[in-house]
């Protein structure tokens, strides 16, 4: 049998590089083996994974000389940074640039890059509608995705670029879901008006990822955009309404007011909405549910989604009315 290739997977503890991590072990014939890259070893979820039966190693994505190591007798590499985790721009271009050069002195044949738009090529910084933060960013953890593109194309690195979409989890692990206003009425809060927000599970987007590695080199130096379901406000509410058996109202708010919510990066995220609400045709035309489902087969839509989670959302509106 030909050995397997190796593929080594960031953040594999985590969303998109876990969902990666399980699409590969569930397919023990599909030719491909993983490496789970985790900072801590002796994590539950790091010796769950290695249960499952990744090989797992530790390595910090702010540390280049691990990041190498990681990279290193690997076929391919998924590549995902943690904007969230310290939200600086420059921080994640100088881990995407050590990724890109990780990457390459490892002569790896398939990066994934899980990037985003630099919406300054939608909105330049002189677009008023839009506010400039910390003097030249519009959406700060997309633009430092977009801007990072170029490291892995000026060093040559066989990279497909990966539009990704919001994660439909957020309604869960993020305070995103139904949640009570002044009149006691349920209702989500996005400030989308009524254009269509692309969204996805979580779960799907490594599942789509490890699609393409089985493509072999048909997406390398291409950009494809992934979705599970493309829905308005409204829709989304629909969907919780269904599920809960009361009233869910989609509370379509200015992204001024979304921006001072007071919560932290909500300025980046109110910038985020309004980038995606301005340049919608652009944004949901980018991303394409029937490519994401020719990836990957098992792919959500969001009533699936809802259908699946429904006891973890469940839970949130428990935990809310404890
Ligand atoms: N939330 C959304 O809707 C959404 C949508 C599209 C894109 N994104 C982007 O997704 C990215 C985050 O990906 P994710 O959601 O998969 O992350 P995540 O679920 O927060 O997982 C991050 C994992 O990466 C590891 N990690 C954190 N810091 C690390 C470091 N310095 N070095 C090495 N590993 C580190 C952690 O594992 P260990 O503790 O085991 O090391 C953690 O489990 C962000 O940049 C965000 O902008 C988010």
């Amino acid at each position: 049998m030909a050995e397997k290739k190796t593929i080594a997977v960031l953040g594999a503890t985590g969303a998109q590089g876990g969902g990666l991590v399980r699409a590969i072990l569930c397919d023990p014939q599909g030719g491909f083996a993983v490496r789970a890259i985790t900072r801590n070893k002796d994590t539950d979820k790091a010796r769950e994974l290695a249960k499952l039966g990744a090989e797992v190693i530790a390595a910090d994505i702010d540390d280049p000389e691990g990041l190498k190591k990681a990279f290193e007798g690997a076929y391919g590499a998924y590549c995902v940074t943690f904007f969230w985790a310290h939200f600086s721009p420059e921080r994640e271009m100088a881990e995407v640039q050590a990724m890109a050069m990780a990457a390459k002195n490892a002569g790896l044949k398939h990066v994934i890059w899980s990037t985003l738009e630099d919406t300054r090529k939608w909105s330049p910084l002189s677009d008023g509608s839009i506010p400039t933060l910390h003097g030249k960013y519009k959406v700060p953890h997309f633009d430092a995705k977009g801007e990072s593109n170029h490291f892995f194309s000026d060093l040559g690195v066989p990279t497909t670029f990966l539009l990704t979409s919001f994660y439909w989890d957020n309604f869960v692990s993020f305070g995103m879901g139904p949640q009570k206003g002044p009149d006691g009425k349920l209702a989500i809060t996005f400030p989308m008006g009524d254009k269509k927000l692309p969204g996805i599970a979580a779960e799907d987007i490594g599942k789509c990822a490890y699609g393409i590695f089985k493509r072999g080199g048909e997406f390398v130096g291409k950009t494809v955009g992934i979705v599970g379901e493309s829905l308005t406000g409204a829709q989304m509410a629909a969907g919780f309404s269904d599920l809960l058996g009361k009233e869910v109202a989609y509370n379509s708010i200015s992204p001024e007011i979304y921006r001072s919510l007071g919560f932290p990066g909500a300025d980046d995220l109110g910038n985020m909405f309004q980038f995606k609400r301005d340049f919608n045709e652009y944004f949901c035309g980018a991303r394409d549910a029937a490519f994401s489902r020719s990836l990957n087969p098992e792919l959500q839509d969001f009533n699936a989604w809802i259908r699946n989670n429904k006891s973890a959302i469940l839970g949130t509106q428990s935990a809310a009315s404890a």
